[in-house]
């Protein structure tokens, strides 16, 4: 059987400058989490899967996905991207209902009656309360974990294969984004998507996840089972470790 997403020797530059550098590493439809520093190019690498870089960033590399080269068409339906920042991602001319029965229309053929049913429960489901009233809302006149929310439904509704989710939840308060974790792992377990879940919160990661990569300066510098973070031998993973520790104290 094939990876789901196989990366090779991937990198991402901003003239000299690498945000990312020969990052290599397949996944199957498993929980991968990505750890590292901010500046560490977590975003970059997520972002250059989905092959949605910034403008004056050049990558090279190769990203298959479910045995085939990456395609544009495969974007959103078959991998989708949540991103740090929701207000780039929803279309700020559009109640948030409409856009996702939009998708909806489009990639599962819904009609649209059934597509409002299903995006009222999509948005439920993300723990959206009032999913009628929110529904016909724009996107600024949501809160930012509210956002971050109705983009996280957005995704989800094409169901997609893979899921990269760019700190899905650092908006959110922890029994909310707790909500959506689990959310999300029933979708895993439902029809085995596969999750790339990008947060700097190792305590969440090491929870969630199954495997963990660590990422410095734009590297994996290393990959462990996410069970094993807290015991990392690494220097840099102890680094992170003891960072966290000192924020709590
Ligand atoms: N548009 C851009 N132009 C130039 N450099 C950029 C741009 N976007 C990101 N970078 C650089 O790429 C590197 C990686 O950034 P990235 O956003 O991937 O970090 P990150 O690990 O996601 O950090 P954070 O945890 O803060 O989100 C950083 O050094 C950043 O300065
Ligand atoms: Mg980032």
């Amino acid at each position: 059987m094939s990876d789901l997403l196989a990366v090779s020797d991937l990198s991402v530059c901003f003239g000299d400058r690498a945000a990312a550098r020969d990052v290599s590493f397949v996944m199957g439809r498993e929980r991968v989490g990505i750890v590292g520093e901010s500046g560490a190019g977590k975003s970059m690498l997520g972002r250059a899967i989905m092959g949605l870089l910034p403008p004056g960033a050049a990558m090279t590399g190769r990203v298959r996905f479910d045995g085939a080269d990456f395609s544009p068409e495969m974007r959103g339906k078959r991998i989708a991207l949540v991103l740090q920042d929701p207000r780039f991602s929803l279309n700020p001319a559009m109640p948030v209902g409409a856009q996702i029965a939009e998708v909806l229309r489009a990639h599962r053929s819904l009609s649209a009656r059934n597509a409002e049913t299903e995006a009222l429960r999509l948005l439920d489901a993300v723990r959206i309360r009032d999913a009628e009233q929110v529904y016909r809302r724009y996107p600024h006149q949501l809160s930012g974990g509210m956002g971050q929310r109705a983009m996280i439904a957005m995704m989800l509704a094409p169901d997609p294969d893979l899921l990269i989710a760019d700190e899905p939840t650092s908006a959110l308060d922890a029994s909310v984004a707790g909500g959506i974790l689990s959310l999300l792992d029933a979708e895993v377990a439902r029809r085995g998507m596969g999750i790339l879940l990008i947060s700097h919160d190792l305590d969440l990661v090491a929870t969630f996840c199954d495997r963990v990569m660590v990422m410095k300066d734009g590297e994996i510098v290393e990959t462990l089972p996410a069970r094993d973070l807290a015991a990392a031998q690494h220097s840099y993973t102890r680094q992170l470790l003891a960072a966290r520790l000192k924020l709590e104290a």
